[in-house]
């Protein structure tokens, strides 16, 4: 579809979590530069459908339009992605929007990623520091770990490496790969170590990295190409490491 005064949209919409999705389309006045999310903001302030239909605004979420928070994630044009950080420019016409497919739709092309928070939180990924102590200067990073700790920190939990991941699925229980990622940050940082077998040990439980059929899909879906596939080898070698250890303990009847 070609017009240049207008950009067209085509947005797949779900009133409640429990009722049939459906399809809206919108026309937006073309203005240079607008964004995906500029754009929903032009159909939130005069909500018509392309036809002149009154309707509801669109709901979606987003916080910190610049591609570091992971509120916006989405699917434009079939491709997962963030919202804010996609230009209407580069998208083909009409731009179709769909919610991401491996979380519970809220409401539109908002939907509920705590899952995703709660895993985090059972993986320990952070380095529990309770109370401020005068313990003097902590461990230092050698160069070569804090390359490999700043790409990891980048992971804004959006949930784009879930959705190409095959093991996340209503049969699985796998975490995820943003999780392991995650557990290997936090292993290799010089305080979070402290907690590091107690990770592993969550890593070798269920929906912990065992659970990855290495399809590999993750790192490619990455908007920030985190180095995924390296993580999940390099804690995939800790948990086999660890249940020889555990069973060669037991072996010696400790
Ligand atoms: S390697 Fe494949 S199965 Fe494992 S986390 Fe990545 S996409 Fe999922
Ligand atoms: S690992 Fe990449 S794709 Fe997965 S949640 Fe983090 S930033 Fe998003
Ligand atoms: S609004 Fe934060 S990543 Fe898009």
């Amino acid at each position: 579809m070609t017009d240049f005064d207008n950009i067209f949209l085509k947005i797949r919409r779900q009133d409640e979590p429990d009722l049939r999705p459906y399809w809206q389309e919108f026309k937006v006045p073309y203005k240079k530069k607008h964004n995906i999310v500029s754009v929903l903001m032009e159909i939130q302030k005069n909500p018509v459908t392309k036809d002149g239909i009154p309707t509801s605004p669109v709901s979606w979420e987003c916080n910190c339009m610049e591609e570091v928070c992971g509120a916006c994630t989405m699917y434009v044009n079939g491709k997962i992605t963030q919202a804010c950080s996609t230009l209407i420019d580069h998208c083909k016409q009409p731009i179709v929007l769909e919610p991401m497919k491996k979380f519970p739709v809220i409401r539109d092309l908002m939907v509920d990623r705590s899952s995703m928070f709660n895993d985090l939180k059972k993986a320990i990924a952070w380095v529990p520091i309770d109370g401020t102590y005068d313990m003097g200067p902590g461990p230092r990073m050698s160069p070569k770990n804090h390359l490999w700790a700043y790409e990891l920190s980048r992971c804004m939990t959006c949930g784009c490496c879930m959705e190409a991941c095959p093991q996340i699925n209503s049969r699985s229980s796998f975490m995820g790969p943003h999780i392991v990622g995650q557990v290997r940050l936090f292993n290799i940082h010089e305080s979070g170590k402290m907690q590091s077998e107690d990770r592993i040990e969550v890593m070798k439980g269920p929906g912990g990295v065992t659970e990855c059929g290495n399809a590999q899909l993750c790192q490619q879906a990455c908007p920030k190409d985190l180095p995924l596939l390296n993580a999940i080898g390099q804690i995939n070698r800790k948990t086999t490491w660890s249940g020889i250890l555990n069973w060669f303990n037991r072996g010696n009847g400790e």
